[in-house]
């Protein structure tokens, strides 16, 4: 008999929040489209549907920017324990740190909207803070009059960032919000199920993120890219990968046995961007070749582009570091958690699935 791994169509919990399809390759956010809201929406506009479940009207949106920048300040406390950390450590396992010390001793249940918004405002401030001073430049201070898109893009660079990429960055960030019961998000609610806080949920929560599995991907594709590096040489790269039995990056979902919806939303927005670049050439016809080869190597599997793919492109076009990848990948799925984490408290019962044991037994029962 096959072992039981994965957790394979057990639902674990019912939501309000999204609807992932993957036979008809649907992503839905709380009755919209996930991607008309990331060509149509800002990043605060839809962290709000998520967290309260409908649009803001544009009074609404006003005060909620205001809380959102209003939290965007690295406090003096914090600040303390970044510095105090090795600055060879990569930019996750800092965040994991720090959202674990952020966690409060005091009791924090039930965990509210106004803690998601303080850790959804702060991450872009701390991957900023880290990535700069690992690069030996001076933090910058939060940009009150940028969104939170554009000021991501301001305390990395330290400059006004060009609006094509803040739309494109924008776009990815929306996408990359919220898809139901992932191995993160379930990690977070498992943690808070035992009325842990918040802050311990989204930590753990970044712990399960950074596995190339789930959001190491992209560097990947980047490394897969930057190896096959010419047109011609797409086949018999992706033929020697497959024959060793290994994985394609950047292909294959747990749910999507058709085209990843947020890839084709990706793929327009990098289109949008660099269409002409060769880089992105290379990409659509790598898709392209690696869908037939894993067709003919892996038939049945329907395996096809996920969204690590063409964020790769998205990335590479605004021109961001590899290292950052996941942590972007992070700023964004934050508010997917602490949505699922709010939902969690409400209807909570602590999670305590079984397993069945297959060792020996004593000998005298
Ligand atoms: N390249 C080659 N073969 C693959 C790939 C791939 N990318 N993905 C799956 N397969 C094959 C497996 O080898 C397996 O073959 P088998 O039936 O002969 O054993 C079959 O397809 C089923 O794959 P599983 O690994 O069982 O699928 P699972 O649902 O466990 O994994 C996952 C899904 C982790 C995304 C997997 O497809 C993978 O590792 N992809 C590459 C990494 C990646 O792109 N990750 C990003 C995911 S998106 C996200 O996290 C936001």
């Amino acid at each position: 008999m096959a072992k039981v791994t994965g957790l394979d169509g057990i639902v674990a919990a019912e939501t309000d929040i999204s609807l992932v399809d993957g036979e008809k390759g649907h992503l839905v956010y709380r009755g919209y489209w996930a991607k008309e809201l990331a060509i149509s929406k800002e990043y605060e506009e839809v962290a709000y549907l998520l967290w309260f479940g409908s649009l803001p009207n544009q009074e609404q949106l006003e005060a909620f920017t205001l809380k959102l920048q209003n939290n965007r300040v690295l406090p003096d406390s914090i600040r303390n324990i970044l510095d105090a950390l090795p600055a060879s450590m990569p930019v996750m396992n800092v965040l994991q740190t720090t959202f674990a010390a952020m966690s409060d001793d005091a009791p924090s249940w039930p965990p509210t909207v106004e803690q998601a918004v303080a850790l959804t405002a702060l991450l872009p401030t701390l991957i900023a803070y880290w990535h700069r001073r690992q690069s030996g430049l001076p933090c910058m201070e939060p940009y009150t009059g940028l969104g939170h898109t554009a000021n991501f893009l301001y305390m990395l660079s330290g400059a006004q960032p060009n609006p094509a990429h803040v739309k494109a960055l924008n776009a990815y960030l929306i996408l990359g919000m919220e898809h139901g019961m992932n191995a993160s998000t379930f990690a977070s609610r498992v943690v808070l199920s035992t009325q842990s806080d918040m802050a311990s949920a989204v930590s753990a929560a970044i712990g399960a993120m950074k596995g190339p599995l789930h959001g190491g991907a992209p560097s990947g594709v980047i490394a897969m890219l930057d190896a096959i590096g010419t047109k011609d040489n797409a086949e018999a790269w992706i033929r020697q990968v497959l024959e060793r039995g290994e994985k394609l990056m950047g292909f294959g979902h747990r749910v999507y046995k058709t085209r990843d919806p947020r890839a084709e939303a990706l793929r327009q927005v990098t289109e949008a961007l660099s269409g002409n670049d060769p880089w992105f050439d290379l990409a659509v016809h790598t898709e392209k070749t690696a869908i037939g080869l894993l067709e003919e190597y892996k038939p049945g599997r329907r395996l096809y582009t996920n969204v690590e793919f063409f964020a790769a492109s998205i990335m590479r076009a605004i021109a961001l570091p590899t290292s950052l990848f996941t942590p972007a990948f992070t700023a964004a799925r934050v508010v997917g958690w602490t949505a699922h984490i709010l939902e969690q408290a409400e209807i909570n019962r602590i999670f305590r699935p079984q397993s069945v044991y297959t060792g020996p037994m004593p000998e005298q029962l």
